[in-house]
């Protein structure tokens, strides 16, 4: 596990992901790493066109998010992947990329932001943490949300490539 057992399963509030959807670029596939039990994800896919791939290391987690799909019975199930994979062994070939990395180690999102930088395809990024040095990304702006825990700020990511 690469996360603080106590505050794995928080999450932000469906306002709140509303808020981040507002301003997602145009694009046609959405990733979100670390997904827990499918709820973002398939709020994601409902409020917009983008197909959506949620990936989730933690074997329970991901049954449970798979059992929700399965009774989800809404069209745009169609559209959701959710995959059981520790998110830094495989490419997604996604442009927009959600991270609730609040309980993720140092030396995990130092790993992480080092993956992020080489995914080409990655033209947006929302975290709840600032990622750590990166190189392929600038900051575009902070936001309050609201999650499960308390209010957080979101930080906003664009892709250095034009
Ligand atoms: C705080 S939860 C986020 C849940 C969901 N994204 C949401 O916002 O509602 C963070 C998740 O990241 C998962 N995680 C931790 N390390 C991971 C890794 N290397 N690859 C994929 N998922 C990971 C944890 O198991 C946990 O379920």
């Amino acid at each position: 596990m690469q996360t603080k057992p106590n505050e794995t399963f928080g999450y932000m509030l469906p306002e709140s992901v509303s808020k981040v959807i507002s301003r997602f670029k145009q694009a046609d596939k959405f990733l979100d790493i670390g997904s827990g039990y499918g709820d973002l994800v398939f709020q994601v896919a409902s409020e917009t066109h983008l197909n959506c791939t949620g990936v989730e290391i933690n074997q329970n987690a991901y049954a449970r998010s798979c059992s929700a799909l399965r009774q989800l019975n809404r069209a745009y199930a169609s559209r959701v992947a959710l995959i059981c994979d520790d998110i830094l062994k495989t490419e997604y070939n996604s442009e927009i990329v959600y991270c609730c990395n609040t309980a993720f180690s140092l030396s995990f999102q130092y790993r992480l932001t080092h993956w992020l930088d080489k995914q080409p395809s990655i033209k947006q990024i929302f975290t709840l943490r600032p990622l750590i040095n990166s190189q392929s990304y600038t900051i575009k702006t902070r936001f309050l949300v609201s999650c499960s825990w308390d209010n957080a700020l979101c930080y906003e990511y664009w892709s250095k490539q034009p």
